[in-house]
């Protein structure tokens, strides 16, 4: 969906906090609100019941948003040391801790046995370089055909992840034998999943193994939710497989806690007309990766007013024709520094945005209770280079 210039519904900030914001903190800026944050976890709670919630730190790592979700009684999973060092640094351990990934390294193995976290095994080999006395679950690929962009389908036949639901039971078994701790199954089949289906197909698929492994004390469901998904129905689905093994549920969402919150705030910085029609804005894939890597598409309203004048491709400043950010929308005749909000930026913004072109990462604030508060500041050339020695 785009939003032209008189539907902006999909913001929950006025357009004058926007302006205020980028007029603060400069553009390109992502802009979170608290409320739509809080609002999203009330929806996954209201619709999960008690099921335990770890947020898929990768959508957004911001400290702040950590925190918040820390205080709030959500758990962490983490792929990575640095993931897995962010979560140290707020305090998070424990049972509020899962340490995943398909390809972990001696450093993370031994890091998440210090912090008492519990380790998401990705194949048979990790019942062997596990640290002892573990707890673990087993990823199950369910090999199924999944609605979503092929870079985000994990759960289909032929990706890297997980093991095949032949091989689950006799992992489970492996791990007991091991010394660890078998605390149940999970299964994680994408992101930005379209057609509700798909979830309950996996979920059937491991409900069939049953028969073999016995009941278990974990299911985890994964995330994977589209923001249109329907919570309630997917819970339902989710729930029921748990009992069917007679386990407690775990969920992972990452996208449907923080997307709708963020705001990507981009000035134009002028128009081009080559046989289409360009209006040049100071973000693009350096900021928001997605459109180029996913051809995700983003709601774009435009912050000024005006006439309608056709429809633009918005392009960032980097020098590839793939930088776009949106196509064919619908705008007021742009001119130079009017603002743009790049919606649903929340998840896999930030967390994705690169130095690449020796680009400045750019600023995140926070508006909540009436404020904005800086998440993280604007980098400058300097910090981009901080690592590089001049030789
Ligand atoms: N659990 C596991 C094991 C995952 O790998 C992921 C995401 C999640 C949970 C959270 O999925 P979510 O609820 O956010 O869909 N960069 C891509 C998304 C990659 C997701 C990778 N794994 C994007 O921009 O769309």
């Amino acid at each position: 969906m785009i939003l032209s210039s008189n539907n902006t519904a999909a913001v929950a900030l006025t357009s004058n906090h926007l302006h205020r914001a980028a007029a603060q903190y400069g553009t390109p800026l992502y802009l979170y609100d608290a409320a739509e944050l809080d609002a999203a976890l009330s929806r996954v709670r209201s619709a999960f019941g008690t099921a335990r919630v770890y947020y898929a730190m990768k959508a957004n790592p911001n400290l702040t948003l950590l925190r918040r979700l820390h205080a709030a009684g959500v758990g962490f999973e983490c792929v990575s040391a640095g993931e897995i060092a962010r979560a140290e640094r707020i305090g998070a351990g424990g049972d509020s801790l899962l340490v995943n990934g398909p390809a972990k390294s001696d450093a993370e193995y031994a890091a998440g046995a210090r912090l008492g976290a519990t380790f998401i095994v990705d194949r048979a080999e990790e019942v062997g370089l596990l640290p002892p006395h573990s707890r673990a679950l087993v990823r199950v690929n369910p090999a199924l055909e999944i609605s979503t962009h092929d870079h985000l389908a994990t759960g289909a036949a032929g990706s890297k992840f997980g093991v095949t639901l032949a091989q689950a039971p006799a992992v489970l078994q492996a791990l007991r034998d091991a010394g660890h701790t078998a605390l149940g199954l999970h299964v994680h089949i994408g992101s930005a999943i379209r057609n509700a289906q798909d979830f309950t197909a996996a979920f059937a698929r491991l409900a069939d193994l049953r028969a073999e492994t016995g009941p278990l004390a974990v299911l985890d469901a994964g995330g994977g939710w589209g923001l249109n998904a329907d919570l309630p129905g997917i819970a339902r689905e989710a729930q029921a497989v748990a009992t069917v093994f007679g386990a407690e549920l775990w969920v992972e969402p990452g996208r449907y806690l923080t997307a709708q919150a963020g705001t990507l705030l981009t000035r134009v910085v002028g128009t081009k007309q080559t046989g289409r029609s360009f209006v040049l804005v100071d973000a693009g894939m350096t900021e928001l990766l997605r459109p180029m890597l996913y051809s995700a598409e983003h709601p774009v309203s435009a912050l000024w007013e005006g006439e309608q004048s056709g429809t633009w491709d918005i392009a960032g400043p980097a020098c590839e024709s793939g930088d776009l950010l949106a196509r064919d929308v619908t705008l007021p005749t742009p001119q130079r520094g009017n603002l743009l909000a790049i919606h649903e930026a929340g998840a896999y913004g930030a967390g994705m945005s690169s130095n690449y072109l020796t680009r400045s990462r750019p600023a995140e604030v926070l508006w909540e209770d009436g404020e904005l508060k800086l998440m993280r500041r604007r980098e400058t050339p300097e910090d981009v280079w901080a690592a590089e020695e001049m030789g």
